[in-house]
């Protein structure tokens, strides 16, 4: 206790973090203060490879895509059972679509016409690549990936697709992680990757406009140089597209201070099935006039249109930024901490996440370079508390008073300070690692829950008796928003497992009324579900706007909605 309180009373160093860039220019001068509190060791030996990247955050997706992928099916026929597993939800039997056509000769010289040989893929690794999602867990037998380099050409192949009745999916960074970026039978793949052009960034009102195929970590790049910050922040930053970030109204690290892009969102331009184009692309920060179509895109997951422009309002980069690394004993004092964090850091708090010790084990034993910051034991609970501000001294001395008075209440039992951005990187990367960590571990059954605070734990304590030691069940996630991210972990997909898990995880969830996908959508893996979350009424009149927007249903079929009430 006494050395964290010596340690802090002698701080007076500050850092200045972009957590989303590497190669940020932001200086991280720092002099002698070590800001590890609890333990007398110092800091620097206790963390991880300051050279890492952000490919060793996310890597490369075709590192991902292994062997093991059952092959492509024929789909000449109609009626096909589905080609692989869908691993990540109970065993069903699917159907294709026979109201679909299939492609033919004719379609591909006619895509070729207007868009040009390279942007038809037909290769066979990029169509794998293409056809497998980031999880290897659902993949398509897709022969086509067309890449439109424009609005008109999305448009164009929309209105083309919708004539002849051919199914397509739309693509973003292919990072889902519900099954609904790739196809489930023979959908004609549309790749968003060659709209990547930014087009105004407005500094006074800071509003950036920029094509959809934009990845998201170029566009923290860009605002970074102009002084600005993306309003969203995830693991996946390296490879996910803003068209696929609105698609899926992904929320993320940053949603505790920034919000929701229903929020940040202030326009869109989006391609409807039979090409007409909308253009919602206002950069007004109220807009009144009428219904505000722009929501029904956001989350919608390519299944009312293509999103071909964001318009989005970024909030100006602030200077002084510090991130805490801490422990607790348990699950109470991580939410007493949260309500603490709430009322006594206020309007510097910028991320409260948690991980629990086995989502700890798991990153220290499948990812390189990663130490544990608190060691030598393991705790039960790890906290990270970033806050983000305009004044350094004041934000550091606000953060630093906030620990000590947690700390003598019990609410922590040990904690580091990030003294530069290689450790907060390095904290970062613990708690964005978990997903790659899981995946190297082996099997995953993936839950995304909003539930009330002080209940989301049971739901894992549950499970884990439930299942007993033949699974490893971790909880972590955006514990600022209510955000559960319940996992399962196997050696092997295990359908005993899954029978335990599936129904009883979405009806303990809706139980407590909450949100059976608080941020990943519900994809391919539960659109079945849906009505553990939504009403019979409400699903019913979203099959009204699926079915007016799209009446063949050639958007993204099988997905978000029951097909059943779609088809
Ligand atoms: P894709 O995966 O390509 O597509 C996702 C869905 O959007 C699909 O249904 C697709 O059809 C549709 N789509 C894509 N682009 C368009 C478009 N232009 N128009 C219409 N529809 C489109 N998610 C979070 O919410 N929070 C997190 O913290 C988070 N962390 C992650 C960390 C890791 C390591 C990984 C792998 C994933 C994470 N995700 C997270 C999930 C995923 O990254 C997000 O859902 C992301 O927004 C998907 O973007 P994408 O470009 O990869 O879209
Ligand atoms: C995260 O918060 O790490 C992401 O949503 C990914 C996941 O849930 O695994
Ligand atoms: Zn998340």
């Amino acid at each position: 206790m006494n050395t964290y309180c010596r340690l802090l009373r002698r701080s007076s160093t500050r850092y200045l973090l972009h957590r989303s860039n590497s190669n940020s220019q932001h200086s991280t001068q720092f002099p002698g203060f070590r800001g590890h509190f609890g333990t007398s060791r110092p800091l620097e030996q206790l963390l991880g490879d300051p050279k890492r990247t952000l490919s060793t955050v996310f890597p490369p997706l075709r590192e991902h895509i292994g062997s093991g992928l059952t092959s492509a099916c024929n789909v000449a026929g109609h009626t096909h059972r589905l080609p692989c597993r869908f691993f990540g939800s109970a065993p069903i039997v699917m159907q294709r679509n026979p109201k679909f056509s299939t492609i033919n000769a004719d379609d591909i010289t006619k895509f070729k016409e207007i868009l040009g040989e390279k942007n038809v893929v037909q290769d066979e690794e990029r169509l794998l690549a293409a056809n497998t999602d980031w999880m290897r867990k659902y993949k398509g037998s897709s022969t086509l990936v067309l890449q439109p380099r424009t609005t008109e050409e999305v448009s164009w192949i929309l209105k083309y697709c919708n004539s002849r009745c051919l199914a397509v999916v739309p693509q973003g960074g292919n990072t889902g992680l519900v099954g609904g970026s790739v196809p489930v039978f023979d959908e004609v793949i549309i790749t968003m990757g060659s709209m990547k052009n930014i087009i105004s960034f407005d500094k006074v009102s800071g509003i950036l406009v920029c094509e959809a195929g934009c990845i998201l970590e170029n566009l923290v790049s860009f605002l970074d140089s102009q002084g600005f910050v993306m309003p969203l922040d995830l693991g996946a930053k390296g490879s996910c597209q803003i068209g696929g970030n609105v698609s899926t109204n992904a929320g993320g690290l940053r949603f505790l201070r920034y919000g929701s892009l229903h929020g940040n969102v202030l326009g869109l331009e989006a391609v409807l099935a039979n090409g007409t184009v909308l253009d919602m692309l206002g950069t007004l920060r109220k807009d009144n006039t009428g219904y505000d179509l722009k929501h029904l895109f956001i989350g919608s997951e390519g299944s009312l249109g293509i999103i071909s422009k964001v318009s989005i309002l970024v909030p100006p980069k602030l200077s002084s930024v510090n991130l805490a690394f801490l422990a607790c004993k348990d699950y109470v004092s991580c939410q007493n901490l949260l309500l603490e964090a709430k009322r006594k850091l206020g309007e510097i708090l910028s991320a409260f996440e948690f991980l629990d010790s086995d989502s700890m084990d798991l990153v220290l034993n499948h990812l390189e370079g990663v130490r544990n910051p608190l060691p030598p034991s393991m705790h039960n609970f790890y906290v990270l508390i970033e806050t983000t501000g305009s004044d350094q001294s004041y934000d550091k001395e606000k953060l630093e008073a906030f620990l000590l008075r947690s700390m003598e209440g019990g609410l922590i039992s040990d904690g580091v300070l990030a003294q530069d951005i290689n450790q907060a990187f390095s904290f970062w990367r613990i708690r964005e690692g978990v997903p790659e960590a899981l995946m190297k571990a082996g099997a995953v059954y993936k839950y995304d829950l909003s539930l009330p605070v002080e209940k989301m734990y049971d739901l894992v304590e549950a499970m884990r008796i439930r299942l007993g030691p033949a699974a490893k069940v971790v909880g972590y996630g955006h514990l600022g928003d209510g955000n559960l991210h319940l996992n399962i972990s196997l050696p092997e997909y295990d359908d005993t497992v899954l029978g335990l898990v599936e129904p009883f995880v979405y009806e303990w969830t809706s139980k407590y009324r909450g949100s059976i996908s608080a941020e990943h959508g519900l994809g391919l893996m539960k659109a079945n579900k849906i009505h553990y979350s939504k009403s019979p009424e409400c699903v019913d009149l979203m099959v009204s706007i699926k079915k007016l927007l799209d009446p063949n249903g050639i958007l993204n079929p099988y997905k978000v909605l029951p097909s059943s009430l779609t088809s």
